[in-house]
């Protein structure tokens, strides 16, 4: 029987994992990659996991009866994450094609979306070096242009859908709505705080023109004015969570917080499934929040320090031939 990991060696291994893979990818067009805080290396972690944890379930259900099994990347980046002290980490759409094929449920198909054009023709090439038997779509567009069309395509897949926006940017109603209603899991991150943050300045704005276009936004993606009423933050995300559930088809939402080890606002990762995955989305969410309960900004940095080699594991460290004589 095969020992069973502990929480430290889960997130050791996915940071190892995740810096090797980045090496070798960061070799196609080294000077383009996205970047970030290191807090996106918990995203990358959680969203991992969750591809790792559901793809044996979905490819049991589903794929065996002839439905494609497919990842759908709405806002897919370069396919590597730079944190602010340079590492790089294998970005979202290389790291769920790599934790199917790990699985041994490899996606058929894989579709990224991203708006930028340098980083989806990287992102195309890198994803070329590692999809083995995955037919994969890099598309060069705004989601907004693609979403309605992929949603039809979909109708006969089962989809696992990522909406990894930054903030807001990007992001309405009508370009991830289409999104939100295919067949299969989304996972959405969540920008709490900035959504606060819109609605205070929304509210207490002097221009009206800044104003409205700002309440339009939020109006936009909410659904109503009930926002207005809200004083709390959380609030805001459960009417959007209301409305997805509502209207895009879907039964059940997890709810995972992701704090910024750097300091600063948490924001959130939705996970949004129908009732039948509903015990598999809270096991999801307590492994995460138990594995990342004790993640604070130097657990993390060391990690990270060691993934990268500039400093030994405390395994190494015990080991007494690498006690400096
Ligand atoms: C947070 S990053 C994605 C990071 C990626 N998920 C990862 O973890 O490796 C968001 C990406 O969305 C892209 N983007 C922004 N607006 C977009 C739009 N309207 N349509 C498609 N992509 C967009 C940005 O260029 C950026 O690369």
């Amino acid at each position: 029987m095969t020992k069973k990991k502990s929480d430290y060696d889960f997130i050791k291994e996915s940071i190892e994992k995740s810096i090797e893979r980045a090496k070798e990818l960061q070799k196609i067009d080294p000077d383009v990659f996205d970047e970030y805080d290191d807090h996106s290396l918990l995203k990358l972690i959680c969203i991992q996991y969750w591809i790792g944890f559901f793809t044996p379930i979905v490819a049991k259900h589903f794929q065996s009866r002839g439905k494609p099994m497919i990842f759908v990347d709405s806002m897919a980046g370069s396919g590597i994450t730079k944190t602010k002290k340079g590492i790089s980490l294998c970005g979202s759409s290389p790291g769920a094609l790599i934790s199917a094929n790990d699985k041994k449920h490899p996606f058929d198909y894989l579709v990224s979306v991203e708006i930028d054009d340098n980083k989806a023709s990287t992102l195309e090439k890198r994803l070329d070096k590692i999809k083995n038997n995955t037919k994969v779509y890099v598309i060069h567009n705004d989601i907004k242009n693609v979403s309605q069309d992929l949603k039809d395509k979909l109708k006969k897949s089962i989809a696992f859908t990522l909406i990894d926006p930054q903030a807001f940017k990007g992001i309405s109603w009508d370009s991830i709505s289409p999104l939100l209603c295919t067949r299969g899991d989304i996972m959405v991150s969540w920008f709490e705080w900035e959504l606060w943050r819109m609605r205070c300045s929304a509210l207490s704005d002097t221009n009206p023109s800044s104003a409205n276009a700002t309440m339009g936004r939020i109006t936009n993606l909410l659904g109503n004015e009930d926002w207005k009423n809200e004083d709390d933050p959380e609030e805001l995300t459960n009417i959007f969570i209301k409305r997805v559930l509502n209207e895009c088809q879907k039964e059940h939402a997890e709810v995972f917080k992701i704090k910024r080890v750097s300091g600063g606002n948490y924001f959130k990762m939705i996970l949004f499934t129908n009732n039948k995955a509903k015990k598999a989305a809270m096991k999801w969410k307590a492994n995460m929040e138990r594995r990342l309960s004790h993640m604070n900004y130097d657990a993390l940095s060391t990690l990270l320090d060691v993934g990268e080699g500039k400093m030994i594991s405390l395994d190494q460290y015990t080991d007494e031939s690498t006690i400096p004589q």
